[in-house]
């Protein structure tokens, strides 16, 4: 993306703009005083070991959970303690690190009820043939994410790995600004990870993405941007590259075995 001298410029290419964000479980901080921008049409994730605050950041950013302290802007609007419907309709969409689709509903009833979530009460009970708009983006979907063997099978049918990806297509129905990914590729075997890491690459541009994983290595061969957690704190943030080289970093998060990650 393009970068300009000029602040205002610079400004509005931010789509997430975190401001010393805490939140507590008891004596536990979670999330400790985390500051960090997103920008628009890019990749930006968010690593850390086991524990780091990485679920609890994503909860605090899609308004599941409410701050102590600190700010959330979201395409310019402070949206703190927004609820999860809220930033939904604000352009702000979440998929889960555990699956939400509805398993003995099909793929394409999956993708037609995220398509229909944003209209109306009287358009959203309308079926589908009868919803131009809400079709024309479900076969959008199967389109993009390959799914026209799948259209009719019953989401609680797919392997894991499809499971993830028409959560993601789920995720995107309804053509949000900003997609938070937790883990994507979580439990995934190699090659549906790799899989999965090109298809959120190609999703890069359309949408801005935050992701939450901690396969390192896919992270550091998508991200724009990385931001590293341990503890609760940020820990660093750079360029891949940049972050990778970070001895603090290589202290923290590479000195472990990644299967301990
Ligand atoms: N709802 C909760 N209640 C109490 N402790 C929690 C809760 N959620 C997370 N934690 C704790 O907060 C810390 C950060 O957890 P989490 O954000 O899930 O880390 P990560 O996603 O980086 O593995 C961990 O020590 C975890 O046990
Ligand atoms: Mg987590």
């Amino acid at each position: 993306m393009k970068h300009s001298g000029n602040a205002m410029a610079l400004d509005a290419d931010v789509i997430l703009d975190i401001k010393d964000i805490s939140v507590a479980f008891g004596a536990l901080k979670a999330v400790d005083r985390v500051s960090f921008k997103a920008r628009r049409g890019q990749i930006t994730s968010l690593i850390g070991p086991n524990g780091a605050g990485k679920s609890t950041l994503f909860n605090l950013v899609s308004g599941a959970i409410r701050p102590s302290s600190g700010s959330v802007e979201f395409n310019g609007v402070e949206v703190t303690g927004f609820s999860p419907h809220k930033l939904l309709h604000a352009g702000l969409a979440r998929s889960f690190q555990i699956t939400k689709l509805f398993f003995e509903l099909s793929v394409r009833e999956n993708l037609r009820l995220a398509a229909q979530s944003l209209e109306s009460a009287r358009h959203a009970f309308l079926p589908l043939g009868r919803n131009h708009h809400a079709r024309q983006r479900v076969d959008e979907l199967i389109e993009q994410f390959r799914l026209h063997q799948k259209v009719n099978e019953q989401a609680g049918y797919l392997s894991h790995g499809e499971q993830r990806r028409l959560e993601i297509a789920v995720a995107l129905a309804c053509k949000p600004k900003l997609l938070l990914l937790d883990e994507p590729t979580q439990g995934m075997s190699h090659a549906d990870t790799e899989e999965t890491g090109a298809m959120i690459q190609s999703l890069a541009g359309e949408v801005s993405i935050l992701l939450v994983e901690h396969d390192v290595g896919l992270v550091m061969g998508l991200s724009d941007h990385v931001v590293v957690m341990a503890q609760g704190a940020k820990l660093a943030e750079g360029a891949p590259a940049e972050v990778r080289a970070n001895p603090a970093v290589q202290a923290a998060y590479f000195g472990q075995r990644e299967s301990d990650a």
